[in-house]
């Protein structure tokens, strides 16, 4: 099967198309038939290794010391199921599918094996494949960090990078739990983020939200852009600072 592969770390140029062997499904695996991929944020730390400020060892501890270790990147897909592995009983073939292989990697290929209690679904009708493929990796990470944050109805949430693939994610997932989202982003984006439900829209390009005298039970930065020093004015008591992108120093 063809494959998007890479050898060693660095620019987009170490990416190239290859011919790789077609893999089997094994006992409880399904082999899925890849429609749509993405590139994400993942794809870019793992191929580049750039790695915020302190976690430089860690990352070559993660994506592999010399080069990389898994040669196929793409955390996300969707798909056909073409055949099971003995013993499948959730999938079988012709199911349409979603999935997300997060740090398993992957996904940039013809086909994917995965276990079929692994994080997949079927995909909904009313989804194109390039549709579904887009939400697993901002949902997921948005999902469990909003988790981290205990959010609950009622909370003041500041999403920083809320036009960003984590950031869509949390706005629509703060306000499904029933919190009041403030969304921050480029002044292109802001009718964005307003169609994904954001109570009040901030434009960094304009305004910085910590010299606003609101106050938030939760600011999720997927922007690497604050600290805890500047935002600790913007919480309130017990608020929570969750820096996504955040660096050691
Ligand atoms: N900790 C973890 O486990 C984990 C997991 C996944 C991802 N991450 C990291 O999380 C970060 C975000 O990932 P992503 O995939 O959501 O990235 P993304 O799709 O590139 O989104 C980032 C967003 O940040 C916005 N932005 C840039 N500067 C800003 C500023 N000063 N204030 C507010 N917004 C600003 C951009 O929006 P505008 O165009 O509107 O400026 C952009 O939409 C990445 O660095 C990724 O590596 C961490």
């Amino acid at each position: 099967m063809k494959a998007v592969v890479y050898a060693k770390y660095g620019p987009p140029g170490v990416v190239a198309v290859a011919e790789v062997p077609k893999p089997e499904p094994g006992r409880r695996e399904v082999l899925i038939r890849i429609h749509a991929t993405t590139v994400t944020t993942a794809d870019w730390r793992a191929r580049s290794l750039r790695m915020p400020a302190g976690f430089g060892v860690l990352g070559r501890l993660v994506f592999g010391i010399f080069g990389p270790r898994k040669p196929i990147l793409g955390t996300e897909l969707a798909g056909e199921v073409e055949a099971v592995g003995d013993g499948v009983t959730r999938f079988g073939p012709g199911d349409q599918v979603v999935a997300f292989t997060g740090a398993r990697y992957g996904c940039h290929a013809e086909y994917r094996t995965m276990a079929e209690d692994a994080l997949i679904v079927k995909k909904p009708a009313n989804l194109s494949f390039e549709e579904a493929a887009s939400l697993p990796f901002g949902a997921a990470h948005a999902l469990s960090f909003l988790r981290k944050a205990d959010i609950q109805r009622g909370d003041q949430v500041l999403v920083l990078g809320a036009s960003g693939n984590i950031g869509t994610a949390a706005v629509q997932l703060a306000r499904h739990f029933g919190a009041e989202v403030t969304a921050v982003c480029s002044t292109a984006n802001l009718e964005l983020v307003r169609s994904l439900g954001a109570d009040r829209v901030i434009d960094y390009t304009k305004t910085d939200f910590a010299q606003e005298r609101d106050r938030y039970d939760i600011i999720l930065d997927t922007t690497g852009t604050t600290t805890m020093m500047r935002c600790e004015p913007s919480l309130r008591q017990h608020g929570r600072l969750v820096a996504i992108q955040g660096s050691l120093v």
